[in-house]
């Protein structure tokens, strides 16, 4: 953090500073989650909110932001959407909220997803994207009978022991590039586990096609995010998702996509419809409630049949609770909208366009990846095409000063360069045109800072 940063952030922000230090006397860290914290890139402290509203977001001191955070994904229709927003607060009174029995807005949630996504027959609601996956993981092993999992480098599964692993790692403990070293993501989860995963660099097709011919008989499945949001917005190379659609198939193995954070992102049948590649298994949560705590595990009727036979017991107090499916069967209705996903590409492009341009004229080395509603800029002369792209190439701390930059003019994104921004759904015109003003803004800074190194 530099200094004048950390001066005007706290005469922008005393209410949150007081809050922080009371906040860090009862939680942990001072915030829910460890995304939300000073180790996370929010220093000295995190701005705390008072209330969003579609694209914009009111902290307790009263600034305003435009919100390219979406809560971490979740709000895919902004903030307080009215139409999810009712439908929740209507199905509450009228039938409760949790019965341990299934009810009939179960269904009409199940029948939406499974008609939105190509690669889902059957669905189960669950509550977080650690869940479903955790989930889809165990499952996999059981329908397969078989061990092995192949993740890949710097994708984001959630924090289940079994998946938690080889996220942004210590790249000098992660071996070479062409075959990685399993590294466990934290403390505590358990190093016998490390036989249980090969870790692959993504967008490698060599490495992949080598893996499956030697040991593709052993492998129980492959879980990939299909466009990698967990490292900026990566897409992936022609042919990639393609090949490990094919190879799975040839070895037996489950294509699991992780779609928790690009579920309904780039199109209503998620990111599976929009490149064109259908999964066995698929894990949703994020944009699946429209802000509203709610996953999924869904898949091919054969790859979900032992939870459909009782086989495998995938069970949940909270599973399928009337808010989840209350909020996913509003949050499919309001995303089938004809034309949504085309005019906010558009206006996401608009944005990402006006960034490459206004880093260009100030000569300042950045680029501006991904694909409309998601994209990240990323300080590096160089193409990003997997998490060893971005430890080598991109300048964390250029990101650092034009986060700080960005957020003191009322432009609110995640602070880590592996993150990445979001346009949701409801973003404005005029939301793109005051983003670009500060972001020409703060672009002048930087380029007057470098002058001067
Ligand atoms: C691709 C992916 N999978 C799983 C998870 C975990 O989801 P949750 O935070 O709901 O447990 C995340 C969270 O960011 C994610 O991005």
């Amino acid at each position: 953090m530099t200094e004048s940063f950390v001066s005007a952030y706290n005469a922008q922000t005393p209410t949150s500073k007081a809050l922080f230090e009371r906040a860090s006397k009862t939680i942990p860290g001072g915030a829910g989650s460890s995304a939300r914290t000073v180790k996370f890139g929010w220093s000295p402290y995190p701005p705390f909110m008072r209330q969003g509203t579609g694209s914009h977001l009111t902290d307790v001191d009263g600034n305003e932001y435009i919100d390219y955070l979406l809560g971490l994904g979740p709000m895919i229709l902004g903030h307080r959407h009215p139409v999810i927003t009712q439908a929740v607060a209507d199905a509450i009174a009228e039938y409760g909220t949790c019965f341990g029995l299934p009810y009939e807005l179960e269904i009409e949630a199940a029948e939406k997803v499974v008609a939105a996504v190509p690669g889902i027959e059957k669905v189960r609601f669950t509550n977080s994207g650690s869940e479903a996956v955790g989930s889809a993981v165990r499952l996999a092993r059981a329908h397969t009978g078989r061990r092995l999992i192949v993740r890949f480098e710097g994708h984001y599964h959630g924090w289940q022991d079994t998946i938690y692993w080889s996220n942004h790692v210590d790249p000098k403990l992660a071996g070479p590039k062409e075959s990685p070293r399993p590294v466990a993501s934290g403390p505590g989860v358990p190093l016998e586990l490390t036989d249980t995963l090969v870790v692959l660099s993504w967008n490698d097709p060599e490495s992949f096609v080598k893996l499956m011919n030697e040991r593709g008989h052993e492998i129980a499945a492959v879980i990939t995010e299909p466009a990698v949001f967990n490292t900026g917005c990566i897409l992936p190379e022609p042919g990639y998702l393609e090949l490990l659609r094919s190879e799975t198939i040839k070895h037996g193995s489950l294509l699991i996509f992780d779609e928790v954070i690009t579920g309904f992102r780039f199109a209503r049948g998620c990111a599976q419809e929009f490149f064109g590649v259908t999964p066995d298994l698929t894990t949703l949560a994020k944009g699946l409630g429209g802000g509203f705590p709610v996953a999924a595990l869904g898949g091919s009727h054969e790859a979900m049949s032992m939870i459909a036979e009782g086989r495998y017991s995938h069970s949940g107090t909270y599973n399928a609770n009337v808010v989840a499916c209350a909020a996913v069967s509003a949050t499919m209705d309001v995303l089938a909208e004809p034309g949504l996903y085309e005019r906010q590409r558009a206006l996401g492009d608009r944005l990402a366009e006006g960034l490459r341009k206004i880093a260009a004229d100030s000569g300042i080395a950045a680029r501006v990846d991904g694909l409309g509603t998601v994209f990240q800029l990323w300080f590096s002369e160089h193409a990003i095409k997997n998490w060893r792209d971005a430890e080598q190439y991109a300048d964390e701390a250029m990101f650092t000063r034009w986060w700080e930059e960005m957020i003191t003019r009322g432009v609110l994104f995640h602070p880590l360069q592996l993150e990445n921004l979001f346009v949701s759904l409801v973003h404005t015109d005029e939301d793109i045109d005051r983003t670009l003003v500060a972001a020409a803004d703060a672009f002048e800074v930087l380029r007057a800072e470098n002058r001067n190194r």
